[in-house]
């Protein structure tokens, strides 16, 4: 098992190139069960997660080749036979359960494993069903297993989401574009990713609008052909290094990010304090003083992003006066807190609130990453820690982060895996 050895104290500089976007890669691969070609996908991040991925689609007999020094995965699906999931590559990552919508769409049947509960919360997938199931699909549960199954083809409904779910939108969208007739999707997600996967679905010939919306509307095909598809930058990952900068009182160019889709952190990280510089393609982040408390409070798009909550946590540990941080998105996401109180930080949680007096100077201990999150904001403690931090679980790390530690440490940081 890997550990993370972080020394702290060394204030950040330099570039760091950010990689294609988890979020959008994932249902990318998942779209190209759609047609029964060869898609190519480019800017392809090297993470578990997208390894993963590819594993579960060569399971359902499509050929995937990731060229990783390319960045790019060739995928052939003329041979899609299989429409059962494998349990092992569900149960390790719930995003498996995206090809539901396109199996459920091209065969007219889908088994997958019912995605069990995970380390920030039961996640259910009620509303992925209730979509299917608006689509004219029947649904019946049985053995850990959820199957869908439609006559012929799934036909075009309007469809409310009780809550704009990222994967349910995602995986309804997917299963709607081969539809007969027209399927509104409102109160949808629209989180940039949902604009890529829209982007990449109208590039293999779908009709489908007003994506990065509340309303997305698909007017069904028959067929839709293979495509070429650069992914979006990750807007996670950007903010991460991003708040590295910050908490280390250092200065970092973040290269190949769009700043669109980071305005709510970018907006906080100013209100704190911190200096940005928004260019084409690139955002500069320069700490000029310690960082003041800030609120944040976690929304769906365009909100403060849930997935930035823990590294945020991590940074306001080191901003001047008492920052509230609200998850509402997820019922169990403040593992991370705890480990951070080992470090000496001052946190108190009550409910999904957690309260942070700043201002303290982190202590490095051994800690563990419980999830992909938590354990960025860990690395983000340690590298400003006094004194050495060991972080353990780093696969949950990179499930997510392309080469964490060798980005870091062209930043200057002390970080090795051992
Ligand atoms: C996606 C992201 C994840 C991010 C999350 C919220 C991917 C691969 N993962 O996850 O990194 O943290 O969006 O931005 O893109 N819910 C239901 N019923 C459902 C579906 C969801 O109640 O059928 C609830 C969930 O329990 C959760 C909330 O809706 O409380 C948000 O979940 P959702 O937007 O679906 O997240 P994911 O798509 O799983």
């Amino acid at each position: 098992m890997s550990v993370f050895l972080i020394d702290g104290g060394i204030p950040l500089k330099g570039t760091v190139r950010i990689s294609g976007a988890k979020n959008a890669i994932l249902p990318a691969l998942a779209a190209c069960l759609l047609t029964d070609g060869k898609t190519v996908l480019k800017d392809v991040p090297n993470l578990e997660d997208v390894h993963t991925m590819c594993n579960l689609l060569a399971s359902l007999g499509a050929r995937v080749n990731f060229n990783v020094e390319k960045r790019e995965i060739t995928i052939e699906t003329t041979s899609v036979i299989e429409d059962t999931a494998p349990y092992e590559l569900v149960n390790t990552m719930r995003a498996s359960f995206l090809v539901m919508g396109p199996l459920l769409a091209r065969k007219g049947r889908a088994r997958v494993p019912l995605p069990g509960g995970c380390a920030i919360g039961s996640r259910p997938v009620d509303l992925h069903l209730k979509g299917f199931s608006a689509l004219g699909a029947t649904i019946t549960t049985g053995h850990g297993y959820v199957e869908a199954r439609v006559n012929g083809r799934l036909t075009g409904a309007r469809i409310y989401l009780d809550f704009p779910s990222v994967g349910a939108t995602e995986n309804i969208l997917m299963a709607a574009v081969l539809a007969k007739g027209q399927t509104v999707i409102e109160n949808a997600a629209s989180e940039p990713e949902i604009v890529d996967l829209a982007t990449m679905l109208v590039s293999m010939g779908a009709n489908v609008t007003g994506a990065g919306t509340d309303t997305i509307r698909v007017i069904g095909t028959d067929k839709l052909h293979p495509t070429e598809h650069m992914v979006i930058p990750d807007r996670i990952e950007a903010g991460t290094y991003m708040l590295a900068a910050a908490m280390t009182g250092g200065e970092v160019n973040i290269e190949n990010t769009m700043a669109d889709h980071l305005k709510p952190v970018i907006a906080k990280l100013r209100e704190a304090g911190v200096e940005i510089t928004e260019e084409f393609n690139r955002i500069n982040v320069r700490a000029v003083r310690r960082p003041k408390a800030v609120d944040v409070k976690t929304h769906p798009y365009p909100g403060f992003p849930t997935d930035m909550q823990a590294q945020m946590t991590a940074f306001l540990s080191q901003a001047e006066g008492t920052s509230m941080v609200v998850e509402t998105i997820f019922e169990n996401r403040f593992m991370h807190i705890n480990e951070l109180k080992r470090m000496g930080a001052r946190i108190k949680i009550d409910g999904r609130t957690a309260i942070i007096e700043g201002g303290v100077q982190l202590m490095g201990a051994q800690v563990r990453a419980t999830d992909l999150r938590a354990g960025a904001a860990l690395v983000l403690a340690g590298l400003c820690a006094k004194d050495r931090t060991e972080i353990s679980e780093i696969h949950h790390v990179d499930r997510g982060y392309e080469a964490m530690e060798q980005k870091l440490r062209a930043l200057g940081a002390r970080i090795v895996r051992v």
